[in-house]
């Protein structure tokens, strides 16, 4: 595991930090002694945090425009210094049969999860090639590897992250720049809440139905937490994963399998 400040001195950004999962990671990278700017479309949300955590602030960026990203990687850079970590977790989910679904929803779900990440990583990756130092970790899904009812534009936009991850690792691997992917399995924020009651609805069960359905088809037998999650991401970061790039790691408590 990482030890206490392996990453003093660096600088991290995580995206759509501002909650959840992202929260957690940019908890996890700050303890780690990482200098981090949490980004969220939502400010307010991303300062919140941001206050809370030593050395870091809180800077404005929606990822699914080209200006805005290039915005924030600069904003980050002059105020932090030059970026090493970036964490590209932003992401949304909406719940819909695929004959039902719309064109929007469709958009919405692609334009974060899929082009909001190539979208940050190309505004951080000069820097990073110039530098011949970097490290990327995306936050994609179990829903990236194996097809989910309900979910099919947000499982094809998470397919799209992982394709796009193990692209950059070939690319940016011979630049010293390590790029990988977390898949989370079912975990406890904000966005689950919207999904059981989106799914209880379209199944005509009950919120507390579906959150059994859940825990029953994970063999640890727990929902997950944010934490879990950025323990990995953390690790990711560290000289312990040196020689992993490419990589799509499952940390799911076995919800995949
Ligand atoms: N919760 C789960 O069960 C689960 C499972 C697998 C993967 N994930 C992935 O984990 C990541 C984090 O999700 P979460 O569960 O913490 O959700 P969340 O809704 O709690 O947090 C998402 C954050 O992203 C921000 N955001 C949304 N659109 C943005 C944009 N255009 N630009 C910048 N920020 C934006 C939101 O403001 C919010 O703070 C997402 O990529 C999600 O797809 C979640």
């Amino acid at each position: 595991m990482a030890g206490d400040n392996v990453l003093a001195g660096q600088v991290a950004m995580v995206t759509g930090a501002g909650s959840g999962i992202g929260e957690a990671i940019a908890t996890a990278l700050a303890g780690a002694g990482a200098r981090v700017a949490v980004a969220d479309i939502n400010l307010e949300a991303a300062q919140r945090v941001a206050s809370r955590l030593p050395g870091a602030v809180g800077v404005h960026c929606d990822v699914t425009k080209k200006a805005s990203a290039i915005a924030a990687v600069a904003e980050v850079e002059r105020t932090l210094g030059p970026l090493e970590i970036l964490c590209n977790n932003a992401g949304v989910s909406t719940m819909q049969r695929i004959e039902n679904l719309t064109e929007d929803e469709w958009d919405f779900n692609f334009n974060v999860n899929a082009k909001g990440v190539f979208l940050v990583t190309q505004a951080a990756i000069p820097g990073m090639l110039a530098r011949e130092r970097g490290c990327i970790v995306n936050t994609a899904s179990m829903a990236g590897k194996i097809g989910v009812p309900l979910l099919a534009h947000y499982a094809a936009s998470k397919w799209a992250c992982i394709g796009f991850t193990k692209s950059c690792a070939r690319e940016f691997g011979p630049h010293n720049i390590r790029v990988n992917c977390v898949c989370p399995g079912y975990v406890r924020t904000s966005m689950q809440t919207r999904e059981l009651e989106w799914e209880a609805s379209l199944r005509g069960m009950t919120i507390d139905e579906v959150q059994a359905e859940y825990i029953s088809q994970t063999p640890l037998g727990r929902l997950e937490t944010p934490e879990d999650v950025a323990k990995v991401v953390l690790w990711l970061c560290t000289p312990g994963a040196a020689f992993v790039t490419g990589a799509a790691i499952d940390v799911t408590g076995g919800a995949d399998l």
